[in-house]
């Protein structure tokens, strides 16, 4: 049995592992990356890139479906789905290409082969054992299914399947109106599909504050997007066509596919953790807000750990465990200070507490929300979106959320961020000039209506 030694031993090499690597060697450690398939883990193949280039193609076929709305004479012959799958795998193995250059120039050793924790100190892959100062275990979620609900991956899919379809579905019932249903459902729509959202809260992306909610919900109902709110999920069965899904109420939907996205979960079984000692609750591997878990030799970081399952909250929590073991400073990360974009047409954009979080953290008589329609914003009226900035503020005190709906407004969370983190009155933004006509506009002047001084709306 051969064995390595090295100061870090990472398993998963998605976005939480490999920023964890790639700090670690610039910080002069060396470092055992270890994935079973590509690196780049999900985010890279199977999520976030991937749909996003989907989502602008989707964009694409609108402006041509669309464009006499502009006074250009395009039409819209189709959507060739070989195409189309053929420019996101593009842009997936060009950054794949450049994201190898980076490991590789580091001087990560990257191992590919399913690896297993079989002590403190160490992952074992094949004959192989990888011993480390430390070890970051990284392996990220998985799609979930509701129990007897079986994804064939033929008629019933998961995003994954979705992304490798051979064609554009004439009809698709999506279930789950959280992010991933809501980002597939825009670009079904797009490309020309029948689709019906099957959500069972009260509003799509419930976890937003219930203004962007709506904004989003008038932005679908526009698009002939159908959902159901309140409707749960109760079987499903195949039929000479497709499928057809009964929902509690003894409504039934059918449709040529199935998406199912409700949620994903930690890939935390048969890996030897709970062996090795690990704590883990409910799949997820408990951490400090160190990323630390409770043997010390092991930290954890991305969609493993009950934090947000974002891509660029892996990046953070794999940087910050990098850091912290090369001895460095580090302070916890603030989540409600991370921003959060759903990518469908419309975006929907925050970063900080919904106006409920607020008033149950400082009461309702202290807190002020400020919203600032879209119509009055030059360059979404040249877009020809629809949407809002809102604004929660702690009375007479700083902005603690923004939230935003309309074409493009993800760009904006840039400037919501530095507001939220840096604690920014609305006074202080408001001495800010944005420039103009940009979308960017609209967060000015949102601040300026809320410190007193409105320009382009009503008092
Ligand atoms: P999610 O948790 O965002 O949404 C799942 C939705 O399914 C929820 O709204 C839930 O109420 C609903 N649901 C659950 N059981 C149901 C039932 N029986 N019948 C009807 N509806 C039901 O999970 P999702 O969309 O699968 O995404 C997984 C993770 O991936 C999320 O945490 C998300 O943040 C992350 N992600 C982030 C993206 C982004 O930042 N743009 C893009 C894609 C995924």
């Amino acid at each position: 049995m051969a064995e390595t030694d090295v100061d870090l031993v990472i398993l998963g090499g998605g976005s939480g592992g490999y920023a964890c690597a790639l700090r670690a060697a610039e910080l002069g450690m060396s470092v055992v990356l270890i994935d079973k398939a590509e690196l780049g883990g999900t985010c890279l193949h199977r999520g976030c890139i991937p749909t996003k280039a989907l989502l602008h193609a989707g964009e694409v076929a609108d402006l041509a479906r669309e464009s006499e709305q502009f006074g250009v004479q395009a039409s819209l012959h189709g959507v060739d789905a070989a195409g189309v799958r053929k420019y996101q795998e593009g842009v997936v193995s060009r950054l794949y290409k450049g994201l190898q250059g980076l490991v590789k120039g580091r001087g990560i050793q990257f191992v590919t082969g399913e690896g297993r924790l079989v002590s403190p100190a160490a992952v074992q892959v094949g004959d192989t054992t990888y011993t480390g100062k430390h070890v970051v275990l990284a392996t990220g979620s998985a799609a979930r299914t509701l129990p007897g609900l079986e994804v064939d991956g033929d008629r019933v899919l998961f995003s994954d399947h979705a992304l490798k379809l051979d064609r554009v579905p004439a009809s698709v019932i999506v279930l789950g109106g959280g992010v991933i249903g809501v980002e597939f459902a825009s670009i079904w729509k797009s490309f020309g599909s029948d689709v019906t959202i099957v959500e069972a809260l009260p509003h799509l992306v419930p976890l937003e504050d219930e203004s962007s909610c709506k904004l989003l919900e008038r932005a679908f109902r526009r698009r002939g997007i159908t959902f159901k709110l309140g409707a749960r999920f109760a079987g499903v069965e195949h039929t000479d066509q497709g499928v057809r899904v009964s929902l509690e109420d003894g409504e039934t939907l059918e449709a040529e596919l199935l998406l199912v996205a409700v949620g994903r979960g930690p890939v935390s079984a048969d890996l030897g953790y709970e062996e090795v000692g690990v704590a883990v609750d409910r799949g997820f591997v408990k951490v400090d807000a160190y990323c630390q878990t409770n043997v010390p030799t092991i930290s954890a970081v991305g969609d493993l750990i009950a934090t947000p399952q974002l891509a660029h909250v892996g990046f953070g929590e794999g940087i910050l465990v990098a850091e912290r073991l090369a001895g460095l400073p580090v302070v916890p990360i603030d989540y409600a200070g991370v921003p959060r974009v759903t990518y469908s047409e419309p975006e929907v954009a925050s970063v900080g507490l919904t106006e409920a979080q607020a008033v149950e953290k400082y009461g309702a008589e202290q807190v002020k929300t400020l919203t600032l329609d879209l119509a009055a914003n030059g360059k979404s009226q040249i877009l020809k979106t629809a949407g809002a900035v809102k604004l929660v503020q702690e009375k007479d005190g700083p902005v603690v959320g923004v939230h935003m709906v309309g074409s493009r407004v993800g760009e904006l969370l840039a400037e919501a961020q530095l507001i939220y983190n840096w604690e920014a009155l609305p006074s202080e933004v408001a001495q800010l000039i944005h420039a103009h006509p940009t979308q960017s506009e609209a967060v000015g002047e949102a601040h300026l209506a809320l410190a007193g001084k409105p320009l382009h709306t009503h008092s």
